[in-house]
């Protein structure tokens, strides 16, 4: 895909802007205004799984869509399979830039390591970068998350700059983890355990693996991490909800406003009538994104796509009233209006009902 090149792009992100490096030292309130500004941040951990590989592909994929921020964390051993320079190739390769394009300097998404931690920091009062980077989130998602990692998250370890972000987080941020490893690591004991513990007390939401292949180490079984697209596509997903959220929040924001003018027009000022708010118009559907983009290479047909969901349809009901589970592209979505069809693809996801009720339906 080309996208419209822009040198004088925002720094942070947003429809047709370029991805661009976060200065160093990285302060959160230097890349994310107080407003909400349509851009949804994302920190990717990568720990020490042959799975890092398809890290840059993630970056890649996730800066296409303009109001994505990305940012990667990677693990020391994770260095081993991605860096700055395989992502800053990956993110040039999907823009298509030609020779003669000229690319800003601070394009493509950064990579931050342990190293960065501390050489970012010399003196009490200066940022934190683990700290900066937990205030900057909207989501965080590790993929590939190694048994080490797990295992570290699980009894609450926090040795490195991705288990401190992690350890530092917000209860209201959301988590999604990406197990990679050996069979045999997966099918450990201890691994049942620390997905247990991060699934049920610290409500991340795990997204695979996937249930069986032949892995990098020649074994076959269950490790292999979750197809890299269909990790972009749920974090797309979380993106979009965001999205709605915020219009949400922003409707009700105007409509207390409205409100409150209204009252003291009507009770001090010439008169005006007043309107109760269940009255008020409100945008039934706060989802009325444009599309989303499709993401580079995801060519499978098998993989869900969010725009399979007719999230234009009519405030028509579910037809057929059953519950259950159902994919994007079940023709029942197509019956119902888009809110509907976007909350009842949450609960048909992994884990759904926790992250759908704590952190965006706010029920
Ligand atoms: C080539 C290679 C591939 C590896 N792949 C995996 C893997 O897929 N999953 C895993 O849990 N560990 C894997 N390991 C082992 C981890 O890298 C090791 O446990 C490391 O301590 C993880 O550190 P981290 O969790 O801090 O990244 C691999 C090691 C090597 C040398």
């Amino acid at each position: 895909m080309n996208a419209p090149f822009n040198a004088n792009a925002n720094a942070v992100a947003g429809p047709s802007r370029l991805p661009r490096k976060s200065a160093r030292p990285f302060v959160s309130s230097d890349n994310r205004p107080t407003e909400a500004d349509g851009v949804f941040r994302v920190v990717l951990i990568t720990s020490g799984s042959v799975a890092s590989i398809r890290a840059p592909d993630i970056a890649a994929a996730l800066s296409q869509s303009g109001d994505i921020a990305v940012q990667v964390v990677s693990t020391k051993s994770s260095t081993h399979f991605c860096n700055q320079t395989n992502v800053d190739e990956a993110v040039k390769r999907s823009f298509s830039f030609n020779g003669t394009d000229q690319i800003p300097k601070d394009f493509g998404v950064r990579v931050w390591t342990d190293e960065d931690e501390w050489s970012d920091w010399k003196k009490v009062g200066e940022p934190i970068l683990h700290i900066e980077l937990r205030r900057w989130a909207d989501l965080v998602v590790v993929a590939p998350c190694s048994a080490n990692t797990l295992a570290k998250i699980a009894g609450g370890l926090c040795d490195n700059l991705a288990t401190s972000l992690l350890r530092a987080l917000s209860p209201e941020t959301p988590v999604i983890l990406c197990p990679a490893m050996n069979t045999h690591m997966y099918q450990h004991k201890f691994t049942a355990k620390h997905l247990r513990i991060v699934q049920e007390e610290l409500e991340y939401l795990i997204l695979g693996p996937q249930g069986g292949g032949k892995l990098a180490c020649g074994d076959e079984g269950p490790g292999k991490m979750t197809d890299w697209r269909e990790i972009v596509y749920t974090i797309e997903n979380f993106a979009a909800m965001h999205k709605s959220k915020v219009a949400q929040q922003k409707a009700e924001k105007d409509l207390t406003l409205n409100n409150r003018q209204n009252h003291s027009l009507s009770t001090n000022g010439p008169h005006s009538e007043y309107t109760p708010p269940s009255e008020q118009s409100i945008d039934p559907c706060p989802f009325g994104r444009s599309p989303t983009p499709p993401t580079p290479n995801r060519s499978q047909p098998d993989l869900p796509t969010i725009d399979s969901i007719n999230i234009s349809s009519a405030e028509a009901k579910p037809s057929d009233g059953k519950s259950g589970s159902c994919t994007p592209s079940d023709n029942k979505y197509r019956t119902m209006d888009a809110r509907t069809a976007s909350l009842e693809h949450w609960k048909s996801m992994q884990n759904e009902t926790f992250w759908k009720s704590k952190w965006w339906a706010g029920m």
